[in-house]
């Protein structure tokens, strides 16, 4: 346990209409009403504005799963900075895994998008992991790092303050499989390792660092324990208030 306050959010990618979406905001919204960590969901593009209406004012933030590299202009089915500010996004979540493995973003693309959302005000949480075969092969931390070194390449020690982290195993993402509470605990305090050799050791010891994968009711308390885990990225179990609200009050 560390004095970093606890933030715990809830990626529910391409789930839900939006009348799915705001149905589950509004029960988020009384029912975290009273929790005591920082709060954050991230609906489809489709839902931000639906969902924006029904956490505006809460303790609830609310995030976008991605954004464009450039600001606007000739880019088919992509969102720009410009499009989220105005549907009053506060956070977007860069190079998850499913955009890096499934959709190939490359570390410079997503260090482009981090320094657009971060030139317009947005806070950042930036996703991190290695895939089951450079685990197997002893790469888990060097995959990291290199993820964290390109991810950040240029954004100033002021703006990193609006930079939260997810380690997110590849291989525990929906999968069910999580990594103990130990072995995830020891890359985060790697990755804090890394952010101190970057930023310094100040800044090392405010970042927030969230784990990502299979993070349940069942195992939530058990990973916010350790000493550099400092809140979740959840997925399946954010679909549902019944799972998210134990994982958002945990302890
Ligand atoms: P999961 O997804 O909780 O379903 O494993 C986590 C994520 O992809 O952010």
């Amino acid at each position: 346990m560390s004095t970093r306050p606890y933030y715990i959010a809830g990626n529910w990618k391409m789930h839900k209409t939006r009348a799915e979406a705001a149905e589950l905001a509004k029960t988020l919204a009384v029912q975290l009403k009273d929790g005591k960590h920082k709060y954050l969901v991230a609906p489809s593009f489709s839902s931000l504005e639906t969902v924006g209406a029904i956490v505006k004012g809460t303790n609830i933030l609310l995030g976008a799963q991605d954004v464009a590299a450039e600001e606007q202009g000739p880019h088919t089915g992509e969102v720009s900075v410009l499009q989220l500010k105005d549907l009053g996004v506060h956070t977007v979540i860069l190079g998850h895994s499913e955009r890096r493995h499934v959709y190939k973003e490359d570390d410079a693309l997503i260090n482009k998008k981090v320094k657009l959302a971060l030139k317009h005000g947005f806070e950042v949480i930036l996703c991190v992991g290695e895939t089951i075969e450079e685990r197997e092969a002893g790469q888990a931390e060097v995959v990291c790092e290199s993820q964290i070194i390109w991810g950040l390449s240029g954004v100033s020690p002021g703006d990193l303050a609006k930079v939260t982290i997810a380690y997110e195993p590849v291989w525990a993402i929906g999968t069910g499989k999580t990594a103990t509470p130990e072995d995830a605990d020891a890359i985060h305090g790697y990755i804090r390792r890394v952010i101190g050799r970057l930023y310094g050791n100040d800044t090392a010891q405010k970042i927030i660092i969230q784990y990502g994968g299979s993070v349940k009711p069942e195992n939530a308390a058990q990973l916010m324990a350790k000493e550099n885990i400092d809140g979740a990225l959840v997925g399946g179990a954010a679909l549902k208030a019944d799972t998210f609200v134990p994982i958002a009050k945990f302890g």
